[in-house]
């Protein structure tokens, strides 16, 4: 009798302890990080609501880089990338202007860079830095470094972030303007809490090894889509 007791006892704790953890895997899969390595997000149409919402593994930053590749024809201005805190809409941006100007943000300190060519309906690299050390900001485009301006002066860029790639955040995580949404394809979005060397730019830009980032990383990204972005993979010239 005593043995009998035992047994179905301890069948129900093991089967209660795999329902749990089917339970934990299931609420917990949209947080889970996903290698995105040959792939894209494609941005098909204009709206307002279309974005994705990229989950940091760290915050409170005392330098940024970020780096990503871009593909569009959008002639107009839009958002590459948009990073806000509770205190700051702009806390980092990357934003393209009307007339091909680019234009880095750190906690509201805005900075234009000129004649930085990129090409439409070509893969771009970009890479923008801030350093707290110094309060300089730097874009560089395709493996070509900008100007290096004084950018925001402060020791840290503190809050929780929301980071947002497809649309342009006007309030902490939404007001977000059709007018500057991004249409066309991004891929390899990374952000290191660093500033990167200009070697390891170039090898980012390269696509040849380089850290990924320890912020985001592209081969281990948490994120959520809202609304019309698909994933796909990147296209090649033939693809049988
Ligand atoms: C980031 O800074 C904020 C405000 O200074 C603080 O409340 C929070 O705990 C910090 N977060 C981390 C992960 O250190």
């Amino acid at each position: 009798m005593a043995a009998e007791n035992i047994l179905p006892e301890h069948f129900t704790t093991e089967k209660m302890d795999r329902l749990f953890l089917v339970t934990a895997l299931i609420t917990t899969c949209w947080a889970v990080p996903r290698d995105l390595s040959g792939k894209m997000f494609t941005f098909p149409k204009e709206s307002d609501t279309d974005h994705v919402k990229l989950w940091p593994k760290a915050e409170n930053y005392t330098s940024v880089t970020v780096c990503l590749r871009y593909f569009t024809d959008v002639k107009r201005s839009y958002s590459i990338f948009s990073m806000a805190t509770p205190t700051s809409t702009n806390d980092f941006l990357l934003f393209k202007q009307i007339n091909s100007d680019l234009e880095l943000h750190v906690r509201q300190v805005g900075s234009t860079f000129t004649g930085l060519a990129d090409e439409k309906n070509m893969w771009n690299a970009i890479c923008g830095t801030w350093d707290s050390a110094n309060a300089l900001i730097q874009i560089w485009i395709n493996g070509k470094p900008s100007v290096r301006k004084l950018g925001y002066k402060g020791s840290v860029l503190h809050g929780k972030p929301i980071i947002v790639v497809g649309q342009e955040q006007d309030t902490y995580g939404g007001k977000f303007d059709k007018g500057q949404s991004f249409i066309g394809q991004l891929s390899d979005v990374h952000m290191w809490n660093y500033v990167l060397s200009p070697c390891e730019i170039q090898r980012f830009t390269s696509n040849l090894n380089y850290t990924p980032g320890n912020v985001l990383n592209w081969r281990s990204l948490e994120y959520t889509i809202y609304g019309l972005v698909i994933v796909e993979n990147k296209q090649t010239f033939c693809q049988e």
